[in-house]
């Protein structure tokens, strides 16, 4: 008697539990993409804020008669790398939360032209500051002073 019964309920039994398990999956996905898509916004604004940072000190230490190359190296080492990373730093719907705007994905050509200029900027200071070259490593520097406002102009939001 009871086992004919569980052999009725069984198949709606088997579906819920299913549905449970399915459920519970879908949820998790939503939850750990949202969790990932804040690592990823944090981890964008800390590289953005590294590149900040190091910007005053490399102009003033960049101008000075007598530059103290290791400092510089060190400051110009962390910013390429931020820019590096930055470059991989926009998956498709990290926008919300951000002040990235949409139109980086919609309008991403120049978007990724400047991404690329100020890794290059970075690059060629990189290399003015392994040879010592002054001259180079001020145009490198200048190069990525050049991309900062045209890209936060059209692809970050004002909040
Ligand atoms: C190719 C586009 C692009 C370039 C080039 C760029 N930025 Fe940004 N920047 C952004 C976007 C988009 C955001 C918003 C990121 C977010 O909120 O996730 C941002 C955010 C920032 C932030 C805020 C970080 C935070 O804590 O929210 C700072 C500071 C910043 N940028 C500085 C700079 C400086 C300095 C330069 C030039 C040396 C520069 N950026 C070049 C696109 C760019």
């Amino acid at each position: 008697m009871f086992t004919q019964k569980i052999a009725k309920y069984l198949p709606k039994i088997i579906k819920f539990g299913f549905a449970m398990v399915l459920g519970g999956v879908s949820v998790a996905a939503i939850a750990n993409s949202e969790e990932s898509n804040k690592q990823v916004i944090e981890a964008r604004q800390q590289n953005f804020k590294t590149i900040e940072q190091n910007m005053k000190p490399l102009n003033s230490t960049l101008n000075t008669d007598l530059i103290d190359w290791s400092q510089v190296s060190a400051l110009a080492i962390t910013s390429h790398q931020a820019a590096i990373e930055l470059q991989s730093a926009f998956p498709k719907g990290s926008d919300a939360g951000s002040r990235a705007k949409s139109s980086i994905w919609s309008k991403p050509a120049k978007f990724n032209t400047l991404m690329s200029q100020m890794e290059q900027g970075y690059a060629d200071m990189l290399e003015g500051v392994e040879r010592e070259d002054t001259a180079l490593a001020k145009l490198g520097l200048k190069q990525v002073n050049g991309t900062c406002k045209g890209c936060h102009r059209q692809y970050r939001s004002a909040w």
